[in-house]
């Protein structure tokens, strides 16, 4: 099954220019083509501002495409209004940010039942899940702090709980051992690879860290909004 089909995905941002001088445009992604099979296993790597976000955001319902079509979980995305994206968003995919997107004001385990609130799973269903993704991210013990009250890779973990906890069909993280030490690191992708292998679950990474990249079984090599190398290891 095809579960992200990108064909000739094409993003532009706006710049607004100040005063007399006209907006200028950046070409994050010039035509991109690329397709991911259920319970994939891949990583995109390339330089900084090759595009990697931009994709993952594309392929995550968060933005709208500028030019050419993406299908994700079947569905065309390109012709979606922003609640429609929001919906496929809310049931089928999880996302870990380059930037945690923690809530604030929220503690930790609200932070990682949130998703779960929003499908209106019950309190007490919640309170398990959310137990079992802290355990799972080694972070027993902080569900009450907040995120301002934790260091970034701690925070990163309450992110990659956030993801899990909700059992999607594709989760896409963005640099999701950036800021983590080799050793959590490796322990969070064996608990991603062990839910590739169980469930089924699709992942997509970006990222520069070479563990990631050996983890991965295909290596998607983007530069400067293009494609440059696909590579998909011997199985
Ligand atoms: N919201 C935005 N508005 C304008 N330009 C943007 C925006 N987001 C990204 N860009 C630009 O689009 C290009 C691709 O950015 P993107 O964030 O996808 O790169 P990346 O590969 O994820 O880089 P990094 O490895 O540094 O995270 C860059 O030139 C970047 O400056
Ligand atoms: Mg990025």
């Amino acid at each position: 099954m095809i579960v992200v089909k990108a064909e000739n995905v094409v993003k532009d941002y706006g710049l607004n220019g100040r005063g007399t001088s006209a907006g200028t445009t950046v070409h994050a992604l010039r035509g991109v083509n690329l397709e991911f099979k259920g319970g994939e296993f891949a990583a995109i790597a390339g330089p900084s501002g090759s595009g990697k976000s931009t994709f993952l955001h594309l392929v995550g319902c968060l933005d709208t495409i500028t030019g050419g079509t993406m299908q994700v979980g079947g569905q065309d995305m390109s012709m979606m209004s922003r609640k429609q994206l929001a919906l496929l968003r809310r049931h089928s995919i999880g996302f870990i940010f380059q930037a945690y997107n923690l809530i604030p004001v929220l503690t930790v385990e609200e932070n990682i039942g949130f998703p779960l609130t929003l499908l209106g799973v019950d309190r007490k269903e919640i309170a398990d899940r959310v137990a079992g993704a802290l355990r799972d991210v080694g972070l027993e013990g902080m569900a009450k702090r907040r995120p301002k009250e934790m260091s970034g890779g701690q925070q990163q973990r309450v992110a990659i709980a956030r993801a899990l906890v909700k059992k999607p069909a594709l989760i896409l993280a963005d640099e999701p051992t950036a800021n983590l030490d080799s050793t959590i690191g490796r322990e969070i992708l064996e608990l991603m690879v062990k839910l590739n292998q169980k469930e089924g679950t699709t992942f997509i990474f970006s990222t520069h860290d070479s563990m990631v990249m050996d983890f991965a079984r295909r290596i998607v090599h983007i530069r400067d909004g293009r494609v440059e190398r696909d590579e998909v290891k011997p199985a």
